[in-house]
């Protein structure tokens, strides 16, 4: 069952602001977004930071990986400039501001668990640890629609975030679905799958729905291709193009 919002804004903004920062949840919000997904993964010494690549380079000027930094040195760093000039000297967030500032503001959360290879339990338990200390009183009322959602590709990190805080909910984000899909969800008890929509077939999201798990897509960037997958049943799906695909999309 999908108890969540049905459009997320991806890496915070979209393609209208720098991934993962502030700017691109506020730019999110702005387009009337109240629920997005975004990637966390640790900075040398163990504090998660909100960033998609692994490595520096690409969103942040530098080079090496991001594990080789601690997160105040990364959070020094620019994640704007690249791009544009209006968002220089952005910077790489602290995953926990970066979720204070969703909770404060309303904004539901899919946290996607990036783990560096061979930091993945300890990412796994970093990060459900921290989203289950600020979501306490929300998951003891049982309000489980307002907690955040962790997804990741990684099986080890969501063991290891079950393993952590099992109050909080999980899913598997795949690829492709493998024909052990089922088992391998249920092995972390996930509440749903997070598919790539363009390897989904029709008889697959039937099969997911039917097996009780929530089906979420990523990432959908077109009206029309979002209009099939809602009627195959999937219940959810990120976007890039917030401003072509709005929050009550139907
Ligand atoms: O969580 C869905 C999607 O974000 C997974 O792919 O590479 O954009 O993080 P990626
Ligand atoms: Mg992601």
């Amino acid at each position: 069952m999908w108890r969540y919002p049905k459009v997320l804004a991806h890496r915070g903004g979209g393609t209208l602001a720098p991934e993962n920062t502030l700017a691109a949840l506020e730019r999110g919000m702005k387009a009337g977004f109240r629920a997005i997904e975004y990637d966390v993964m640790l900075a040398r010494d163990g504090v998660p930071v909100v960033m998609h690549d692994p490595f520096l380079g690409r969103t942040v000027p530098g080079s090496g990986h991001v594990f080789d930094y601690d997160a105040l040195e990364l959070a020094a760093m620019d994640a704007g400039g690249w791009f544009g000039r209006a968002f220089e000297g952005e910077p790489v967030p602290l995953f926990v501001e970066f979720a204070q500032f969703c909770k404060a503001h309303g904004v539901w959360m899919n946290i996607e668990l990036k783990p560096a290879p061979g930091y993945e339990t300890e990412t796994g338990t970093t990060v459900a640890r921290i989203a289950a200390a600020m979501f306490a009183d929300e998951l003891a009322a049982g309000q489980l629609e307002r907690a955040p959602l962790l997804s990741s590709f990684s099986q080890p990190a969501l063991a290891a975030a079950r393993e952590a805080a099992p109050q909080l909910p999980r899913a598997y984000l795949m690829s492709e679905l493998p024909p052990d899909w089922e088992r391998r969800a249920r092995a972390v008890d996930a509440v749903a799958i997070h598919a790539n929509h363009r390897h989904l077939t029709p008889r697959q999201a039937h099969e997911v729905k039917a097996a009780g798990f929530g089906l979420f897509c990523y990432t959908v960037n077109e009206l029309a291709r979002a209009r099939e997958l809602l009627g195959w049943g999937v219940d959810a799906f990120c976007t890039d193009r917030i401003d072509l695909i709005g929050p009550e999309f139907t």
